[in-house]
């Protein structure tokens, strides 16, 4: 027998504990595609909705390098407000666009009169005596305050804001670095914060600091990739682009400084030209490259692109000597794509299997349906195919084994691939050739 569950739930009985639909909330709220305010802000939900945990207000303090500083504050929430939200969150198939929108809309109206004083809450991490709230983050332990009034350990400031007696402090920690802090209190019900209270709390405080921080890590390595990528191109640009300005120079300079033998001269500006043009291509695909934006896909009638191409003068005379076997499926359907980015990804498939196929060798190209959902395009030659260490570079930016190669056409192929939400394939083995399968994806037909 098998059973399926989704992975997200939806429906809760209304047995199910009330921990577990939080914790079920807010996980939930992860497999949005909404920002880190905007699924703290769930959290926060959780956090003030009257049946769940049921504190009426709640403040978030964020890291910002090495101060804490208050930037969002949920609440202040009447008895009433809070059950309808838990009504809301527990019933089935809720939206949660809804909540989030819910709350953005009653934060931003709190917004208007309390940023200017919560922006005053901001606590300097590095400071000696710090007091309650943010001694809490910097002990990375939970605190619950009673009479904060009486009690010196808290900061004044803090207790003119927010206005209660007391209130819990949650950090929000990850790995062991400090990131932030909730403070939560029951200021509308004045009910007693207890036990069960703080250990849902924990709960939510710990989910939090792990969002905030495989969400930082995320954009950590989103900005390390560039640099990466910066750095490769930067030592491509001194490495391919020296050698033939190096060449240049010197072989100019001969002309220039003696009299120079019309032979040795003609020679000398052949290679010059030939240095020239393969600067203007290294220039030309990376401009092009650079170029390619999403823009609208449209509806590609792929066989006419094909049957056209391999007539390309281009082609021809790559594959003098080599043939090029073509079938393309005479009832292609249209693909979702760009005309001209669809040719010049085949083009470059193209060309590099002309490159390495011997001559009276031959390429292959294919295109057909594959199922219901993608046309599949397969270009296969007869060359050398590759080991498994060089199939892992094959897209690496700049990877080149010619002497005159740019090592950016199949990078060029993969954005252009992805670009259409298409997909693409590769299988080589030495000895056997290699062959690229492309994916596009099928263009529905609308109602006629
Ligand atoms: N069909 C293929 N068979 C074997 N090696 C290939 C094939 N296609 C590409 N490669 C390898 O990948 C490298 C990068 O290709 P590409 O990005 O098109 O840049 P370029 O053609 O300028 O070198 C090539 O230099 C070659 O080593
Ligand atoms: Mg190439």
């Amino acid at each position: 027998m098998i059973e399926r569950y989704s992975l997200q739930p939806s429906n809760f009985n209304p047995e199910t504990p009330k921990e577990l639909v939080i914790l079920s909330i807010i996980a939930q709220s992860f497999f949005q595609p909404f920002s880190l305010e905007d699924n703290l802000l769930v959290i926060l939900t959780a956090l003030t909705a009257g049946s769940g945990i049921g504190f009426n207000r709640a403040m978030l303090f964020l890291n910002d390098g090495m101060k804490l500083k208050a930037t969002t504050w949920l609440g202040p929430r009447s008895p009433e407000e809070a059950e309808a939200i838990w009504t809301m969150l527990s019933s089935p198939g809720i939206g949660y666009a809804e909540i989030v929108a819910y709350n953005r809309d009653l934060v931003t109206k709190m917004v208007k009169d309390i940023q200017p004083r919560l922006k005053s809450l901001v606590y300097d991490l590095e400071s000696r005596t710090l007091p309650l709230p943010a001694l809490a983050a910097i002990n990375k332990e939970i605190v619950l305050v009673t009479g904060a009034q009486n009690e010196p350990a808290v900061d004044p400031n803090f207790i003119r804001f927010i206005q209660v007696d007391s209130f819990l402090c949650l950090p929000l920690i990850a790995q062991d670095e400090i990131l932030g802090e909730i403070v939560v209190d029951k200021g509308i019900t004045h009910a007693p914060i207890e036990a069960r209270d703080i250990e849902l709390a924990r709960l939510c405080a710990l989910l939090a600091g792990n969002y905030i921080y495989t969400t930082n890590l995320y954009k950590k390595v989103v900005e390390m990739e560039k640099m990466a990528a910066l750095g490769e191109m930067a030592a491509f640009v001194s490495h391919q682009l020296r050698n033939p300005i190096v060449a240049i120079g010197g072989f100019t300079k001969q002309i220039l400084s003696s009299p120079c033998q019309p032979e040795r001269c003609r020679r000398n500006l052949n290679i010059i030209q030939e240095q020239v043009k393969h600067l203007e291509d290294i220039i030309y695909k990376l401009s092009h490259f650079l170029k390619i934006t999403i823009r609208e896909l449209q509806p590609v009638d792929a066989r006419p692109i094909l049957l056209n191409l391999v007539e390309r003068p281009d082609i021809k005379l790559k594959a003098a000597k080599k043939t090029i076997s073509l079938k393309i499926d005479e009832n292609l359907p249209l693909i979702q794509c760009d005309p001209v980015y669809f040719e010049e990804a085949v083009v470059n498939l193209l060309d590099n299997a002309l490159d390495v196929t011997p001559e009276g060798g031959k390429v292959y190209l294919r295109a057909r349906p594959y199922n219901d959902k993608y046309v599949m395009i397969i270009i296969k030659d007869s060359g050398p195919g590759l080991d498994e260490k060089s199939r892992d570079k094959l897209f690496s930016p700049f990877y080149t084994t010619k002497e005159n190669g740019t090592g950016l056409g199949l990078l060029f192929v993969k954005r252009i691939i992805d670009t259409c939400n298409g997909k693409l394939e590769v299988q080589s083995k030495p000895g056997r050739g290699t062959m690229f399968k492309l994916y596009f994806k099928i263009q529905e037909r609308g109602p006629s």
